[in-house]
This record gives C-alpha cells, structure tokens and sequence, in this order.
C-alpha cells in the first residue's frame, strides 16, 4: 500500500516550540523531505528539528524549490513548476514503495509555505493519496509573543500580506484593518518605513527579527530605518 505524506510544520525555530504531534510523526517516518532554496543552500527546517528528532536510520532527501517569486499559482515560471513536478516525483517514489514520509516546514504549513505546492502537485497526481499537515506555531504567533504584543483583540480585524505586495494594496490594508502582519519584510522595509509615517503609524509596528531563535531582535519600526533585516523578519502594526 502506498505511504502516507505527512506536511509537518516545524514552528518558528526554536526546537521547543515544535508540537508533540509533530515531533512523534517525524521520529516515526523512515524518509524526510526537506526543502531548500537554492541549490548549495542548507535546509532551515531540518536545522530546527535536529536537535530533538534523531536521524539516525533516517533517509534525508533534499528538494530544491527555486527562490522565484509565486505571486499566483496559475503565473508560475516553467522552471518552477518543473522544481514542482520533479519534488513531487522523489516523494512519489518513496510513498509507492510503502514508505511514509514527511515534510518539515517552517512556521505553520497554512502560511506561506512551499509545501502547499508540493501537495497541490502530488494530490493533483494522486487524488486519493493519504496526505496530512500537521499545524506548527507561525512565525506570527512567535514574533506577537515576543514583541508582547495582542495581535487582534475583542472584534479588530487582521490583515497578513507579504510587504513585497504593491503599494495601493499595502496602503488600503495599513487603513481598512486593526492589525497587518507583513511577512518578507527584509527587502521593502524602508518603502513599508515611508508608507508607514505617512499614515502616522510609525509609532505603532514593531519588527521582530529570528523570533525564538538565540539572537532574536526586537525592533521599533521608528528606529529600523536602512537596517539589513535576515530574511526571518515580521512586522506586526496595531493601530489601536
Ligand atoms: C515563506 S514565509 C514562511 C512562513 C511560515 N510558514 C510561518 O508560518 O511562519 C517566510 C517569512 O516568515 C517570516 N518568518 C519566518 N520565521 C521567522 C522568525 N523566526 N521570526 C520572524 N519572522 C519569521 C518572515 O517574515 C519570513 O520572510
């Protein structure tokens, strides 16, 4: 019988924060799928999970999903629904030879993460394959946590959305939602920065920079300005 496939998010990067479910599925399956972005580039989720998962006796096979930006599934380039197709055929191998296997993911599988292509692909493939996404602690949750900050509270409403998103949307976010979350912040900080105190919200986002990892940060985005933020960076505005 062909192997179940286990999505498995891994939380924000501390080893403690992965959950009890995720840490028995992944000692229990024999083949772990870990992504990785470029081609010489290490995996980040399985730096997370091996300090408490050992690999001993475990197969470890790396797929490599390319860093182009998905804004919509239907726009993708040929090279990444190649990257895709090709990910999807080496867990296929591996299931239909009876074996289970999982993906580590960072943060929570339901945001933002490469495994949803993955399982779009295989379970397009496959209708009835036996597939299942374990939920892990969002780098939202973490950075919230650690600024010490509500995200929503009584009926506020959230906005998440990539700080990469163009400008119209970020701004009509920024004014219709209590809370945003931006995501990717590292790049477009300081045009977010610019948006941010024209809307005379400055004073009101923090960034939290490798949430619940040893050199965590916490920023006040009134003195982030021209800072070379790591990739692992979130920004949460609570207007009120
Ligand atoms: C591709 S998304 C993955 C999100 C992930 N699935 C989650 O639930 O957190 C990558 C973005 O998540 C955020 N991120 C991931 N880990 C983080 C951390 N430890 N601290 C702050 N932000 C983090 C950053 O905004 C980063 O650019």
């Amino acid at each position: 019988m062909r192997g179940r496939f286990y999505i498995v998010g891994v939380g924000p990067g501390a080893p403690d924060l992965l959950t009890v479910r995720a840490i028995r599925v992944l000692e229990r399956v024999p083949v772990l799928f870990v992504p990785k972005g470029r081609s010489e580039g290490s995996s980040v989720a399985l730096s997370i999970i091996e300090d408490v998962v050992s690999l001993t006796n475990k197969e470890v096979i790396e797929l490599y999903f390319p860093m182009d930006k998905v804004r919509r599934v239907s726009e993708t380039s040929k090279t990444v629904r190649t990257a895709w197709q090709q990910a999807a055929a080496a867990v296929l191998n591996k299931l239909d030879a009876g074996l289970e296997a999982a993906f580590p993911t960072l943060g929570d599988p339901s945001f933002y993460s490469t495994a949803q292509y993955l399982l779009m692909v295989l379970t397009r493939n496959i209708p009835d394959l036996r597939a299942e996404m374990i939920p892990g602690i969002s780098s939202i949750n973490a950075a919230a946590c650690t600024a010490r900050v509500p995200v929503v509270l009584g009926d506020e409403r959230i906005a998440i959305l990539p700080a990469t998103y163009e400008e119209e949307g970020i701004r009509e976010a920024l004014q219709s939602y209590d809370t945003v979350v931006f995501m990717k912040i590292h790049k477009d900080l300081d045009r977010i920065l610019t948006t941010l105190r024209e809307l005379t919200l400055l004073d009101q986002a923090v960034i939290v920079e490798r949430a619940s990892m040893e050199d965590e940060r916490v920023i006040p985005a009134s003195k982030a300005r021209g800072l070379d933020l790591h990739y692992f960076s979130t920004m949460i505005v609570r207007k009120n």
